[in-house]
């Protein structure tokens, strides 16, 4: 048979860089996005358009869209939180948004300012018009395994909104363990629930490695038949409403992994790693990528 297929998510220049306190400049941005297609990622998650009163790092995410080289065949999705944002990201040539209600209460509050129920009604608003602009819609859901706020959240309520986000319309749901707080035994049992509403195309993985579970909550994902992984490059990230939420899983580290379990990523690890140390040189900070270390310092 052929080598197995992975799709890769790179959150980097949104998750990763939202949680800085220093502004990124643009072109420094524009310049980390088009150094991650060049390395041979499709979907790219560039900018958000939440409100810059909550996030100052991501209030230039008009001419980050307006700006970056597009490369024909990748895919580059903005966060979106209510149609505010929607009507500003319409205006820079989106394809695809995402929506990202919370599997928690005290982190929805902390988020997105209102409670699950009401979240999730400002996101089918965004899906709709969305949908009906023919975009394509992905959707998140944090905290699904442990919020920072609630503590230990039950799969069941996972399941039943990601459930909600399919009938919204999104082709894709991306369950998030916002705080990494995740072993494989708690994704295990989580993804056991959700396998019940739909199937492994559905679901996408996005760990956060606060407490270095990624690769191995990762495997475990694998196990169930899911096939796309959510990663950061340098392994940056973090959310500054989720108290203790530390960096993603780094995106080189994913590949890295990949390639020992035969799947053909199409992706330069040479220049992956470049464009790793191009932003975590910019930041001022080692990388959070123990396989960019282990080849950069060569
Ligand atoms: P609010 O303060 O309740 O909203 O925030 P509001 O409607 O009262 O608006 C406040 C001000 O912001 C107003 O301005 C609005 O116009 C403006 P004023 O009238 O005071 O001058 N505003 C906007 N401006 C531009 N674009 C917008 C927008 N919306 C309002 N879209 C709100 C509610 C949802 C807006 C706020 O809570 C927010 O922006 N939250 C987003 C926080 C965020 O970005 N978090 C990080 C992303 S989530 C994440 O990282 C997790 C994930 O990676 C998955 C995982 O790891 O599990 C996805
Ligand atoms: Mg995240």
């Amino acid at each position: 048979s052929s080598a197995p297929e992975i799709r890769i998510y790179e959150v980097g220049p949104r998750d990763g860089l939202q949680n800085e306190s220093k502004f990124v400049p643009t072109e420094h941005k524009i310049e980390l996005i088009n150094k991650l297609a060049a390395a041979g990622l499709k979907n790219i998650e560039s900018a958000s358009f939440v409100s810059p009163k909550w996030v100052k790092q991501m209030s230039d995410g008009s001419e980050v869209m307006k700006n970056l080289k597009r490369v024909p065949g990748v895919n580059y999705p903005v966060l979106i939180p209510n149609l505010k944002g929607y009507h500003i990201a319409k205006q820079c040539n989106i394809e695809e948004v995402a929506i990202f209600p919370a599997g928690s209460e005290g982190f929805s509050q902390k988020n997105l300012n209102c409670s699950v129920e009401e979240g999730l009604a400002r996101f089918q608003e965004v899906a709709e018009q969305a949908v009906k602009d023919g975009l394509r819609v992905r959707g998140y859901i944090s905290c699904i395994v442990g919020c920072p706020y609630d503590g230990p959240i039950s799969p069941s309520v996972i399941a039943k909104i990601t459930e909600r986000l399919l009938a919204m319309g999104c082709y894709e749901v991306s369950l998030g363990d916002t705080i990494g707080v995740g072993t494989a035994g708690s994704v295990r049992r989580l993804l056991t629930e959700v396998l019940k509403v739909t199937t492994p195309d559905k679901l996408a993985l996005h760990f956060h490695d606060t407490y270095g579970q990624g690769l191995s909550n990762l495997l475990a994902g694998l196990d169930f038949g899911i096939k796309t992984v959510d990663s950061s490059i340098s392994g940056l990230g973090g959310c500054p409403y989720a108290r203790g939420a530390s960096g993603n899983l780094a995106t080189e580290d994913l590949v890295y992994f990949l390639y020992g379990l035969g799947v053909n990523t199409h992706i330069d690890l040479v220049k992956l790693v470049e464009a790793g140390r191009f932003i975590s040189n910019y930041l001022g900070k080692p990388t959070e990528s123990k396989v960019n270390r282990a080849l950069g310092d060569r």
